[in-house]
């Protein structure tokens, strides 16, 4: 039986492209876009179907008091960085309409590894990433210094046991997006035993 028969699923997957969260503006996805987002995200293989993440979800007003979380914490880390520096830092979330955190909650189990745990929040990264994309809306998928800093992970009500695997910005491009050269998968194919 053939299923899946989708010529333009295949023009996505053959040509999508990140977005820049620094040329993303207004407006981000509607609550109905959001929801759609979310119900692809967890459509991803999950060994054990143990569903190891879950979503933190940054909006509205919520950007600007969680850019001051990170304003303050940047200046605890580097105070010697200038006001120039923190201002960034203040309106990183501010850059994007919407910022969706994906969290791996991964933790030891006797028969799945943590490791493949991991793996199944990178997949529900980039379902994310392709649901926008498909949907018209730009994404893209950054860690930077919020996804290792433990003080930022207790403000986002983290689990010690808890990790960021990506915040995704969506919104509409404000630039028209850029290729950028892609690897041979031929160069990086072994065929074993030959
Ligand atoms: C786990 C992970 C973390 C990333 N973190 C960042 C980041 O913090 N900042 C950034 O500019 N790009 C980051 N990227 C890269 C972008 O998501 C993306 O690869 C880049 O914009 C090129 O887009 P494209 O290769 O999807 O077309 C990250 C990618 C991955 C997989």
């Amino acid at each position: 039986m053939k299923f899946n028969d989708n010529s333009s699923g295949l023009a996505l997957l053959k040509t999508r492209k990140s977005a820049s969260a620094k040329a993303m503006g207004e407006p981000g996805p509607t609550a109905e876009q959001l929801s759609e987002i979310l119900s692809i995200a967890v459509r991803v293989p999950d060994h054990g179907k143990l569903t190891p993440w879950r979503f933190v979800l940054f909006s509205g007003e919520a950007r600007q008091r969680f850019g001051e979380v990170l304003a303050r914490r940047w200046q605890e880390k580097y105070p010697e960085h200038g006001a120039e520096s923190v201002a960034f830092q203040r309106g990183l979330f501010m850059r994007a309409p919407m910022v969706l955190a994906v969290i791996s909650r991964a933790a030891p189990h006797p028969k799945i590894p943590e490791w493949e745990q991991l793996l199944s929040s990178a997949a529900v990264c980039q379902n994310i990433v392709l649901a926008a994309s498909a949907m018209g809306i730009g994404a893209q998928w950054q860690t930077d210094w919020p996804a290792y800093d433990a003080e930022v992970f207790k403000a986002m009500g983290l689990e010690p046991h808890e990790k960021v695997a990506g915040f995704i910005y969506l919104g509409t491009p404000t630039a028209a997006l850029e290729e950028r050269p892609r690897p041979d998968p031929a160069t990086l194919l072994t065929r074993w035993g030959e």
